[in-house]
């Protein structure tokens, strides 16, 4: 049986790739961050619905996406042909102020469908590697098609932390060795003034994120400048270095203080727009 090839995502608007093939925005301020953002997810929700039927992505955690969230869900979308999962979770419940799925759901509202990777009921223990093993399920079940034996999501919207972390995958953890799960249990991260909260988690693994359509990186802060420059410059020490590039390039969403005055890009030729 041959493999389908990835189907690399049309770029957005003004984006510019850098000489290492990643694919960056630098947008003028957090609002038109979030406005473009989510312009760009919305555009990767439709096409996904009009090539495969139904949308499937995994959505960031943290403090920066919340208002991208609320700008999508705005859009008049198709929400019932919409999955939409996490990238990672703090292990609460999700009336927990940590709790990711409760942050995604206050700025999305109430109509889209998020899959939370730890159960409401508080009659249900907390089990990580039974409910990363459920999630996989789930994510197995929801995710039409395959890229070697993987399911293939049409993106993942990522953070980056300023120790270079993304998802619950943080320097030095095992999780980063995971090879074949799609969900992992995680620890939170070692060093401290990473700036997520220092607590178990679920996360999404390389595997499952190197095989989606696209990994869409959002980033603003002028205390993620270095680190974004680290990134861009594929820094080995790295988690989010261990992202592969090849045919599906990162693309970063960063606001004008996280990019810093530099301008190493090169124009994206018209044939990539
Ligand atoms: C988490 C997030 C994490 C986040 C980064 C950036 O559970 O902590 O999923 O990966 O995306 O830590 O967080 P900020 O957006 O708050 O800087």
């Amino acid at each position: 049986m041959t493999v389908p090839l990835p189907e690399p995502p049309p770029l957005p608007p003004g984006a510019r790739k850098t000489a290492r093939g990643d694919v960056v925005l630098v947008c003028d301020d957090p609002g038109d961050l979030a406005t473009r953002t989510a312009d760009y997810l919305a555009t990767l929700l439709t096409r996904a619905i009009t090539r495969h039927g139904r949308a499937v992505a995994a959505l960031a955690g943290g403090g920066t996406p919340g208002p991208t969230y609320a700008e999508l869900a705005r859009y008049d979308l198709d929400w019932e042909r919409i999955e939409l999962l996490l990238t990672d979770e703090r292990l609460v419940r999700a009336v927990h102020p940590d709790s990711n799925h409760r942050m995604i759901r206050r700025h999305l509202g109430p109509v889209p469908r998020i899959w939370p990777m730890v159960p409401t009921d508080a009659a249900k223990p907390l089990d990580a590697p039974a409910l990363a093993q459920n999630y996989a399920e789930r994510i197995a079940a929801l995710t039409p098609r395959r890229h070697h034996g993987i399911p293939v999501l049409d993106f993942a919207l990522l953070g980056l932390g300023r120790d270079g972390h993304f998802a619950s995958l943080f320097p030095g953890s095992p999780a980063l060795d995971e090879s074949r799960a799609l969900v992992v249990p995680a620890p939170g991260p070692a060093a401290t003034g990473t700036g997520s909260p220092d607590r178990d988690r679920l996360t999404l693994t390389l595997p499952l994120l190197n095989a989606s359509d696209a990994r869409v990186f959002l980033v603003a802060g002028a205390e993620k400048a270095a680190v974004v420059a680290a990134a861009l410059a594929a820094e080995p020490s790295l988690p989010v270095t261990r992202l592969r590039k090849g045919a599906v390039p990162c693309i970063w969403f960063l606001d004008a203080v996280t990019r810093g005055s530099e301008n190493d890009f090169s124009e994206c030729s018209r044939r990539d727009s």
